[in-house]
């Protein structure tokens, strides 16, 4: 077993940006927006993360991304797989919110509603859109499945979900809104202008205006029952003093400013994205929880610096097929790899996490050694941070840690304490080696599969045990 001294792993130093910032900023407040994010490639188990804690929270919203995302939740044995609705929503307390940043593909948001009715989960009353939120149209799917042919083999392996267009429509100021299906004269001029701008920009590109405008026409009553204004709405309940959780969609090393650009999404899905796709200020902010998968995956293309190959019998296959490694948005076979603590950093400083969210822990059981990515040497000499240049990312040498891994099932462990040790020993150099702490370690796919250290499992508290 592990002392209770070496329980914490070695903290952060008292002069660690880090630390500072989460002590000053974060941890010691007792009412703020808390927010869940991806801190490596995506899928890293956001959603179950949301789930889990919604139960106590009264607004759960979506700040970006699209149906891009894919989340899996399994509840008492039942899968829910959420693409644009929060998870939140399986707790029939919680109004959820999908953000300004976010894009809606309307027919796609539809379905998932009818889906919830289908499960018996009502949801009537409690879930809204944006005013401000983009749509995303057939077409810019259509155009993300195009774009992603004529690149070939460079392509960027995106989930073809229309996300890319719908962006650079926003971005380009010729996009619609949800709120404009308000006003449907003036939704239906913007639309006929927004198909034409694409017929002519994509030779070949087919679109069936009225037909698209008599589905938007069929949709408006439903839509605009939902629409309201979530900035304002949000920041209402902020000061009745309701809990607000945000669930992260995609994750930072997809950041199209932070990530492996271009093979990267067209948001921001690290922390930013939470002021500039919900409407609140930096200071509503508390709880930011990195969701880390306790190895890495990565669907679609781009570098992936501690990649395993897949055979038959090697690590790698192990974490695929022991760890179900299929995407729930496209269902495409995720690429995996070991865990990588320069990648993990940098995600550390730019989202500035109060905790961690091990996930997947149990994955790892029955490998005899389990490696930890800890540095990057290119042309051998070590670098200091992520590159942004991908011939670099793509050429670098990863130095590896091996630890000795462990036989034991840790399905059934509720405390830290009930881990094999060298499941201890090894969550433990984890949590020094990125310097946040791990509040929470996931040891298998249920609501209920995850051990949870205790609130206030923070900088501060560490900093109480050490005076
Ligand atoms: P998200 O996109 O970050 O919400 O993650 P996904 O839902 O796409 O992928 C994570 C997958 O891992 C889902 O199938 C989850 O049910 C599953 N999962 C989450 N946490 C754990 C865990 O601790 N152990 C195991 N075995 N599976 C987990
Ligand atoms: P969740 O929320 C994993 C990846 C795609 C592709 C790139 C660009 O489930 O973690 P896009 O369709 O966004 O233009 O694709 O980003 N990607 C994700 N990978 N999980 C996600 O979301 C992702 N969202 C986007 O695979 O490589
Ligand atoms: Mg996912």
């Amino acid at each position: 077993m592990v002392g209770k001294a070496e329980r914490y792993g070695s903290v952060p130093s008292k002069s660690s940006p880090l630390r500072r910032q989460a002590s000053a900023s974060h941890a010691t407040k007792t009412h703020g927006i808390d927010i869940v994010l991806g801190a490596q490639w995506g899928d890293e188990g956001k959603g179950k993360l949301v789930d889990l804690l919604s139960q106590e929270y009264d607004v759960c919203a979506r700040v970006a991304g699209g149906s891009n995302a894919g989340h899996t939740i399994v509840v008492d044995g039942v899968k829910y797989k959420f693409h644009l609705l929060p998870s939140g929503v399986l707790n029939p307390g919680a109004c959820c919110v999908i953000g300004n940043g976010v894009v809606v593909h309307l027919p796609s948001f539809l379905n998932e509603l009818d889906g919830l009715e289908a499960t018996g989960i009502e949801y009537s009353g409690r879930v809204f859109l944006s005013d401000r939120a983009h749509l995303v149209f057939d077409f810019h799917q259509e155009v993300d499945g195009q774009q992603e042919q004529h690149l070939g083999r460079h392509k960027i392996g995106t989930t073809k979900k229309g996300i890319g267009p719908a962006y650079a429509s926003k971005i380009q100021r010729n996009g619609l809104r949800v709120g404009d299906l308000q006003d449907f004269a003036y939704f239906e001029h913007r639309f006929r202008a927004l198909a034409d701008h694409h017929m002519r920009s994509y030779p070949g590109l087919k679109i069936d205006v009225d037909s698209q405008l008599e589905f938007y026409r069929s949709v408006a009553d439903k839509i605009n029952s939902m629409t309201i204004d979530t900035i304002d709405f949000t920041n209402k309940k902020f000061y009745e003093g309701k809990k607000i959780l945000v669930e992260g969609a995609n994750a930072t090393m997809l950041d199209i400013d932070f990530g492996t650009y271009p093979f990267v999404t067209s948001s921001n899905p690290s922390v930013g994205s939470v002021l500039t796709g919900l409407g609140v200020s930096p200071r509503k902010l508390r709880g930011i929880y990195g969701t880390v998968k306790a190895y890495c995956t990565r669907v679609g293309e781009g570098p992936f610096p501690t990649e395993l190959p897949l055979e038959e019998g090697s690590p790698g296959s192990h974490l695929a097929q022991v760890g179900a490694e299929y995407g729930t948005t496209t269902g495409r076979a995720r690429r995996c790899g070991w865990l990588d603590i320069v990648q993990m950093k940098y995600s550390a400083l730019i989202n500035g996490f109060t905790s961690i969210n091990l996930t997947k822990v149990d994955v790892l059981t029955g490998l005899t050694e389990v490696k930890i990515g800890k540095g990057y040497k290119y042309k051998g000499k070590y670098l200091s941070t992520m590159p942004a240049n991908l011939t670099i990312l793509s050429d670098v040498e990863v130095e590896y840690e091996s630890l000795p891994g462990w036989t034991e099932d840790i399905s059934s462990c509720k405390t830290f304490e009930e881990l094999p040790e060298n499941c201890q020993k090894y969550i433990l150099r984890v949590q020094e080696l990125i310097g946040v702490p791990i509040r929470w370690i996931g040891v298998g796919p249920n609501r209920t599969d995850v051990i949870d250290r205790g609130e206030g499992w923070d900088l501060v508290t560490l900093e109480e045990e050490e005076d």
